[in-house]
């Protein structure tokens, strides 16, 4: 049975039995900071389980993509050496939710397995929870196992958890017995007897962070059957890694190695691992994960350099997993129909990052080689751990990797010494860590709360709370002097979110103050950085509190600005593009986002033109306060490692842009005005960073292009339109200028003769072109000629070597390079006649002219 029919008889013997289809949800959780990858079927069901949402339904049936590589379910190490664990599966799942419980859940699955799938009755097996004699009595008295083959087990086995906190219960599961010969039982670890086919759990419990349970609102079931599994049940194979969506992956590896699979147990693990993996990273990135060096992208990362590792112990020695990415399509699509639209990102990623790992490992090979060479003539054995830390820690070079070069060539790693640096360097890390010191600042803070009334105004009155001077209290500050108030509630804004604080001023009966910023240490508390102006304000004093009006208005256009960049760029450049940081000010605002490449100038203009059309459109901006699933439902965007409450704030622009968003903003859309995007460039691989302006800062951005367009008309004195075309004309001329000038400079310089060669070494000051120039004539004037010409490149030493073709008998202008440029630090080559070279030490110039003339003397 092929694995789609698996997957279609599955979810229509469920929904013949009143279970609704629900569809795969994203690798990605939506919505769950616990949990950094889908892991069971159940994930998109988890507040439905906890009772804080309802459906319109109480039976459901699904397909579900999973990850179990990071976090709690991890198989990431393991995979390649088993038949069983992936790190991309599906899982097949029927869940009740307060409807139906142990007894049916039991019914459904053995039907499922001996009437639909016709698996031997004989041949399954199952385990329980060890304190669950309700279901041990279901499946003794009312389906018919005999006792002895019904296994009771301890909490690590048979009570299932999607996570550290969250829903679990006891749980009980089906086996089939692949391997009747052989004789050990359920309990033994190693038993490979059996195959653990289908999970079912009787959801009962709400896991809190202190660990202790809670009773669910009603008791529920969660099952999950992998499908890689029975698949390889129902087709009659032993390993998963056989079935017909995974078998043609091995194939494409063979082809490619032109190895068999089956051949050699070592190598199989390879295959397996690319197999496995190549699925999870087309999955992944298809799922809108880009390699990164943390969270979801960095388990992205590690997957990808496993498996390229794993390709070169196949002998592939170049980027090549990309290039199953359509296989893995094909074999995919019937269900994951994303996986074709999202095929030429999953190429192109995937293929940036081998690249991108294959200089680290050749880098660091290189560096690592010459270690052991300097090691070899020692002949020493033990590889200092400084050493390899140097290299892992600064080309990124893997450790295990070394240790199996190290293995190869009769070397070992002085573990110890490696583990030291590890140490120390994490203690480096931990003391740099500012973090430390403002969490101790902000302590200070603490019990006092701050009402926030900015949204809807920009001037009101508060009570000063409290005055710090520093570290201290302090009852009241004086004119000249600076410190922080604390107020009970004010139109402040408070730095968060990328936002930048406001300015303004705080005035009280006896003085005034200037606010210079405007932080916020925790939700509840604002703190006003302030100096005072005139006269004194105290602990206890009412002021009236006025924000600097102007800059928060700006602040407010560029912070609307940046939604509708946001959306702008995601309309243009896909969906994958997600924000990865943002600064607000009133000046400018900058938006780091994920995108694989560099943005062209079309993709740029269009952006500008989008959200420009939606300034126009002068949408209303509306903010409302609702629950987190109200604002997905209806399509917020929202940050994934924000953590947000049970009430969020959610901002739309129109229909045209909906983000879960702090911050202050206009009131529509039209009151921004001009939005220009004013620079681009890469952060890091993935990320890319703009620069834009809006409102009024737009103008002085368009005033200030103005003058220097106006200044440049003027200097050059033609109009600006032919300005290009003009300074092209200048440097033509300019070059013409400058060759006519170097090159007689030297056309007379006078040869030293060597054995009848007249032999000539120059350094000058001038381009490479005129160097060329230059060993061209003197070799016409001068034949027969041996001329060296030195001139220096961006500070960087060069040579040009010419010699008359008479010469090129006795001597090859390639080779006398090779041996000249060492003095610069460098190397070269070229023809018999003619050689150039490049080297990183001005210094040596001399002394290469100078090993010029020595070698003539010896070899004419
Ligand atoms: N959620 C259960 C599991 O993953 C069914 O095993």
């Amino acid at each position: 049975m092929r694995s789609h029919e698996i997957r279609i008889k599955f979810l229509q013997f469920f929904a013949q039995r009143g279970h609704t289809i629900v569809p795969s949800s994203s690798l990605v959780p939506t919505d769950d900071p616990t949990l950094l990858f889908t892991n069971a079927g159940m994930n998109q069901f988890k507040d439905v389980f906890l009772g804080l949402e309802r459906r319109s339904y109480t039976r459901a049936t699904s397909v579900q993509k999973c990850m179990r590589a990071g976090g709690k379910h991890n198989d990431l190490e393991v995979v390649g050496h088993t038949h069983r664990h992936h790190t991309f599966f599906e899982m097949l799942g029927n869940f009740s939710f307060g409807d139906y419980f142990k007894e049916q859940a039991i019914e459904y699955a053995w039907e499922l397995l001996t009437q639909v799938f016709h698996l031997p009755p004989e041949r399954l097996w199952i385990t329980v929870f060890k304190d669950d004699e309700e279901a041990f009595r279901i499946w003794n008295e009312k389906i018919g196992v005999p006792a002895e083959k019904i296994a009771r087990m301890g909490e690590k086995d048979n009570f299932w958890a999607m996570g550290d906190t969250g829903p679990c219960g006891p749980c009980s599961e089906i086996h089939y017995e692949l391997h009747p010969e052989k004789d050990c039982s359920l309990q033994d670890e190693n038993c490979d007897r059996f195959l653990e086919l289908w999970n079912l759990v009787f959801m009962q419990f709400n896991r809190d962070e202190n660990g202790q349970l809670h009773p669910l609102p009603s008791p529920s079931i969660d099952t999950g059957m992998g499908l890689e599994r029975i698949a390889s049940v129902l087709q009659g194979k032993f390993s998963n890694f056989d079935i017909d969506i995974i078998r043609p992956l091995i194939e494409a590896v063979e082809e490619r190695t032109g190895l068999n699979y089956g051949e050699n147990e070592e190598l199989d693990v390879s295959f397996r691992v690319v197999a496995d993996h190549i699925r999870a990273i087309a999955f992944l990135i298809s799922d809108g994960v880009l390699p990164s060096n943390e969270g979801r992208g960095y388990v992205l990362r590690r997957i990808i350099r496993r498996a390229y590792r794993h390709g070169r112990k196949l002998g592939i020695y170049e980027p090549f997993l990309y290039s199953l990415a359509p296989l893995v399509a094909s074999l995919m699509h019937e269900q994951y129909p994303e996986l074709k639209d999202s095929l030429q990102l999953v190429e192109k990623i995937t293929r940036m990052e081998e690249q991108r790992f294959h200089r680290t490992l050749t880098v660091g090979m290189e560096k690592y080689e010459e270690l052991l060479e300097k090691l070899r003539q020692k002949g020493e054995k033990l590889i200092p751990g400084e050493e390899v830390f140097v290299l892992y820690d600064t080309f990124g070079f893997p450790l295990d990797f070394a240790e199996e070069l190290a293995r190869e060539r009769g070397f070992t790693i002085d573990m110890k010494g490696f583990e030291e640096k590890m140490a120390e360097q994490r203690r480096r890390a931990r003391s740099a860590w500012k973090g430390y010191e403002e969490a101790e600042e902000k302590r200070k803070y603490e019990g006092f709360k701050t009402r926030f009334v900015g949204y809807e105004t920009e001037e009101g009155e508060g009570k000063i709370l409290a005055i710090f001077k520093g570290k201290e209290k302090a009852p009241s500050l004086k004119e000249g002097e600076e410190g922080e108030v604390i107020l009970d509630q004010t139109p402040f804004y408070g730095e968060a979110g990328g936002q930048v604080g406001d300015t303004g001023w705080l005035i009280s009966s006896s003085g005034k103050a200037k606010v210079i910023d405007t932080k916020k240490p925790s939700l509840d508390t604002v703190v006003h950085m302030v100096k005072v102006e005139a006269g004194e304000i105290k602990q206890g004093q009412r002021v009236e509190a006025r924000v600097d009006r102007e800059r928060r208005w700006a602040i407010r256009r560029h912070h609307t600005a940046t939604h509708i960049l946001h959306k702008a760029l995601r309309t243009v450049l896909g969906p994958h593009v997600r924000q990865s940081g943002s600064v607000v000010e009133p000046e400018r605002l900058r938006f780091d986002f994920t995108h694989y490449e560099k943005p062209s100038r079309q993709e740029l203009k269009e952006v500008e033109r989008i959200a420009n059309q939606a300034v126009l459109q002068d949408y209303p901006v509306i903010t409302e306060v609702v629950s987190f699933e109200e604002a997905v439902r209806r399509g917020a965007m929202a940050l994934f490692h924000e953590k947000y409450g049970d009430k969020v704030r959610m901002v739309s622009v129109g229909n045209f842009s909906r983000e879960l968003c702090g911050g202050t903003h206009v009131r529509r859309s039209g009151e921004i005005g001009l939005i220009k995007i004013i620079s681009e460039e890469s952060v890091s691989a993935g990320v890319r960073r703009i620069e834009a302006v809006a409102g009024l800062a737009a103008l002085s951005w368009a005033q200030k292009l103005e003058g220097s367009v106006k200044e440049l008309q003027e200097r050059v004195g033609v109009p600006f339109s032919s300005i290009a075309e003009h300074v092209e004309k200048l440097k033509a001329q300019l070059k013409e200028a400058r060759k006519k000038k170097a090159a007689p400079l030297h056309v007379d310089a006078k040869p030293e003769v060597i054995k009848g060669v007249n032999v000539f070494a120059l350094k000058i000051e001038g381009s490479r072109e005129e160097a060329h120039n230059l060993v061209d004539q003197l070799r016409k004037k001068h034949p027969p000629a041996a001329v060296l010409v030195a001139y220096l490149r961006d500070g960087r030493p060069s040579l040009v070597l010419g010699l008359t073709e008479d010469l090129t008998g006795k001597i090859k202008a390639g080779d006398l390079i090779k041996e000249v440029a060492k003095e610069i630090g460098g190397g070269g080559g070229g023809r018999p006649s003619f050689a150039e070279a490049g080297g990183r030490n001005p210094q040596g110039i001399g002394k290469a002219l100078e090993k010029f003339r020595n070698i003539l003397r010896e070899k004419l």
